[in-house]
C-alpha cells in the first residue's frame, strides 16, 4: 500500500503540538513510523528529531530542560513540522537539511557533495594520536578530504603543523575551501585536487591520515536510502572495498617521514582487510565514543611488511 499523504503543516491536527517537547516527541514518532535510518551524527529517532527542532527554532543543543516546556508560535510550529516532514519524505540525513555537521567539537558546512563527517578518527585527533604519534608533527596530510573535517580538526590539534588536504572530486573540494575559510585556517591548511598522492609528489609527512572509500560495491547497493544521498565516490570502493586502501598502503612509505605514521579508517571492512593482509603489523585503537575499524602503522613497519611481500 502507498504511504498515506502527510497532513499539511498548518492542518488543525497539529494544533495539539504546543511546546518544544511536543514537537520533538511527534517528530521522533513520525521517524519511527516511517522506519527512518540514523547514523549521520545521531543514532536514534529522538536525538535526530531533537537536533532538527533545535536547529529550526534557532536554539542551542544544550537548552536548559525548562525551555522544552515553552510554547512555540504558529509560524514556528509550521516551520518545524515542514522540516520534520521533509526528513521523512526525502530520507535525507538531517545534516544535509541543516547544512551543518559536527566533528571533533567543530562545525562544518556540508551538502550532498561530501560525506557527512562521523569518522572515529575525530577521537584520535582530540587525543593527538597518543600513543602512536611520537613527534610533534610539522606536516600532516589528509587524503580523501571530503568536507575537510579531518584535516581542519588536525590543524586545531597541531597549530604548529602545516596541513595539506587532497580530494579528487571538484564539488567536494569547493566545500573543503569553504570550510577552511569558515575556520579561518587559510594560513595553515591547503587543499589540492587530485588522485591520492599524485598532487603531493616528492613531499614527506609526519602524519598521513585518511578516511578513504572502503565499502564493497554489493554492500553499497544494499545501503539504506539515507546513505544513498551521500556521494557514491565517498563510499563505494570496488568488489571487496579495498581498491583505494591497497593503493594508500603501497604508496604511503614514499610520503612518510622517518618517524611518520599512517592512520586509516576501514570501518566495517576490517574483516576483509585482515583476510587480505593477515600478517600486517597494524594497531587497532579502541574508541570511547564508539566506532572501530581504524588502523595505525608507522613507516618502518609498513616498509618492512611491503618488502616482505615483494612490493
Ligand atoms: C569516506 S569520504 C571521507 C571524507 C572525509 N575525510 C570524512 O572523513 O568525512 C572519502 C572521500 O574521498 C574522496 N576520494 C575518493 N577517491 C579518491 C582518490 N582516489 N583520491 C582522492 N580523494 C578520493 C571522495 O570524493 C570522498 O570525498
Amino acid at each position: 500500500m502507498p504511504p498515506e499523504p502527510a497532513s499539511l503543516p498548518d492542518s488543525p491536527e497539529f494544533q495539539a503540538l504546543r511546546s518544544v517537547r511536543d514537537l520533538v516527541r511527534w517528530g521522533a514518532s513520525e521517524f519511527n513510523r516511517a522506519g527512518l535510518v540514523f547514523g549521520h551524527g545521531t543514532d536514534n529517532a529522538l536525538d535526530d528529531a531533537f537536533h532538527l527542532v533545535m536547529w529550526a527554532l534557532k536554539l542551542p543543543f544544550e537548552l536548559p530542560a525548562v525551555y522544552l516546556e515553552a510554547n512555540v508560535t504558529e509560524r514556528e510550529r509550521i516551520a518545524v513540522i515542514e522540516l520534520l516532514q521533509t526528513r521523512v519524505r526525502t530520507r535525507k540525513p538531517s545534516p544535509y537539511l541543516t547544512g551543518e555537521a559536527w566533528f571533533a567539537g567543530l562545525s562544518f558546512e556540508v551538502d550532498e557533495r561530501v560525506l557527512i563527517p562521523r569518522s572515529p578518527i575525530g577521537e584520535l585527533i582530540q587525543t593527538r594520536f597518543a600513543p602512536w604519534l611520537t613527534v610533534d608533527p610539522e606536516s600532516i596530510l589528509d587524503l580523501c578530504a571530503g568536507s575537510g573535517c579531518i584535516g581542519i580538526a588536525c590543524a586545531y590539534a597541531f597549530p604548529e603543523a602545516g596541513v595539506e588536504l587532497v580530494e579528487i572530486d571538484a564539488g567536494a573540494l569547493q566545500l573543503v575551501e569553504r570550510n577552511i575559510a569558515r575556520h579561518n585556517m587559510g594560513e595553515q591548511v591547503t587543499a589540492v585536487a587530485g588522485d591520492l598522492f599524485e598532487p603531493v609528489a616528492g613531499r614527506r609527512y609526519d602524519l598521513i591520515v585518511s578516511n578513504p572509500p572502503y565499502v564493497p560495491t554489493a554492500e553499497w547497493q544494499a545501503l539504506a536510502p539515507e546513505f544513498k544521498h551521500e556521494p557514491r565516490l565517498a563510499l563505494d570502493a570496488g568488489a571487496d572495498g579495498m581498491d583505494v586502501v591497497e593503493r594508500i598502503l603501497s604508496q604511503a612509505p614514499d610520503y612518510l617521514s622517518d618517524d611518520g605514521i599512517l592512520v586509516c579508517e576501514i570501518g566495517g571492512s576490517q574483516q576483509e582487510f585482515l583476510a587480505r593482509y593477515p600478517d600486517i603489523p597494524v594497531a587497532w585503537p579502541e574508541f570511547e565514543k564508539g566506532g572501530d575499524g581504524v588502523f595505525v602503522i608507522n613507516r618502518d613497519e609498513l616498509l618492512a611488511w611491503l618488502d616482505a611481500r615483494g612490493y
